[in-house]
């Protein structure tokens, strides 16, 4: 690892780990969307741009479906480096888009999707050539991913070894971080169990939890993929590799779930007090299924990952049906209320 000599951090993690009351099994819930900027973006971050001002780069430069925008844009702000983010156009949320605006990131956009923006930032970066000039901070950056890992050590300490972690699956980056954490803890002599990885891919954006399914090695790349959860509408996940070992080394599974599972399951965990983005939710959806499908058992111990909080996509919350009454004075709220008790 390059020698850090300068941290820059805005005192990302340490998450809360929430046991779910109304989901029948022993589920918790480790809530991301604690973190500074929202995401769980933030435990990378801070080592990615601490070693991009370390070795001197001016810039640092991601493509993303938004958290990854807004994580480095707030963190390069903070190191006083100057950030540019390259983003599908009308493809991220609003509230991931705001953030990198208000931290001053430079807003690149492109017609198409994440897989165009990430090999239009790799040309970028072989056309500038010196990573000292410009410092690529996407999941391809492995320090970020030394970051991440510490999900594994905070669930440790909260409830021990779970026998599942649950990960909604984009880049394919969080999944293998996460197990790395636990593999290490192992490595260490702290721990002497591993738990099962599963990786939750959008139905409409699902290349490796396809394959997975169909038995096949590799995944089945997509060219146009398309869900409501877009920090997870991802074709070509640059890490798949790395998520697949994690998921077949540690005997655990891929599995997709549709967009209507995933808004349903987003209800269910706001329900709770928990306010998660659609790509976050998939992982409460994944485990309701795997439930139903028997994989799982209620007395398992799983830990869901919630990787964003809800206000990032205000938008998908308000096209729900919800309910709101105008009133013109004070009588017809009590009424309201007396109606329904
Ligand atoms: N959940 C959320 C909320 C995300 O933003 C992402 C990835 C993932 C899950 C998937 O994680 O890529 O490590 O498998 N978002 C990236 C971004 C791609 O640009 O913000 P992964």
């Amino acid at each position: 690892m390059p020698k850090v000599t300068d941290i820059v951090t805005l005192r990302e993690g340490n998450t809360p780990l929430l046991r779910l009351n109304r989901v029948d099994g022993r589920a918790y819930v480790k809530f991301e969307g604690a973190n500074p900027t929202g995401s769980f973006k933030d435990r990378g971050m801070t080592i990615g741009v601490s070693i991009a001002r370390s070795i001197g780069s001016r810039y640092v430069i991601v493509a993303s479906t938004g958290n990854t925008a807004a994580s480095v844009a707030a963190y390069a702000a903070r190191g006083g480096l100057t950030c540019l983010v390259v983003i599908p156009r009308g493809g991220i949320a609003r509230g991931k888009l705001a953030q990198a605006i208000l931290h001053g990131a430079m807003v690149v956009e492109v017609e198409g999707n994440f897989d165009k923006a990430l090999s239009l930032v790799l040309d970028t970066l072989n056309r500038i050539g010196q990573r000292n000039i410009m410092y690529p901070l996407n999941s391809i950056n492995v320090w970020r991913l030394e970051g991440q890992k510490t999900t594994a050590f905070e669930i440790f300490l909260d409830i021990g070894v779970p026998d599942y972690v649950i990960v909604p699956v984009g880049n394919a980056g969080n999944i293998y971080a996460i197990w790395k954490g636990f593999k290490e803890l192992r490595e260490l002599g702290i721990i002497d169990k591993l738990p099962r990885m599963i990786g939750v891919q959008a139905e409409g954006a699902s290349p490796i939890a396809r394959a997975w399914r169909l038995g096949l090695d590799k995944p089945l790349f997509m060219d146009s993929p398309s869900t409501v959860a877009s920090a997870i509408r991802i074709g070509r996940p640059v890490n798949w590799f790395r998520a697949w070992r994690a998921v077949k080394e540690s005997g655990g599974t891929f599995v997709t779930v549709s967009d209507d599972e995933i808004l349903h399951a987003q209800r269910m965990l706001g329900r709770e007090g928990i306010g998660v983005e659609p790509a976050s939710a998939a992982s409460l959806a994944g485990y309701v299924k795997l439930l139903d499908e028997g994989y799982l058992r209620r007395d398992d111990t799983c830990v869901l990952i919630a990787t964003g909080h809800g206000l990032k996509d205000p938008d998908t919350i308000l096209k729900l049906s919800y309910e709101s009454v105008l009133v013109k004075d004070a009588m017809e709220i009590v009424n309201l209320v007396l109606s329904r008790s």
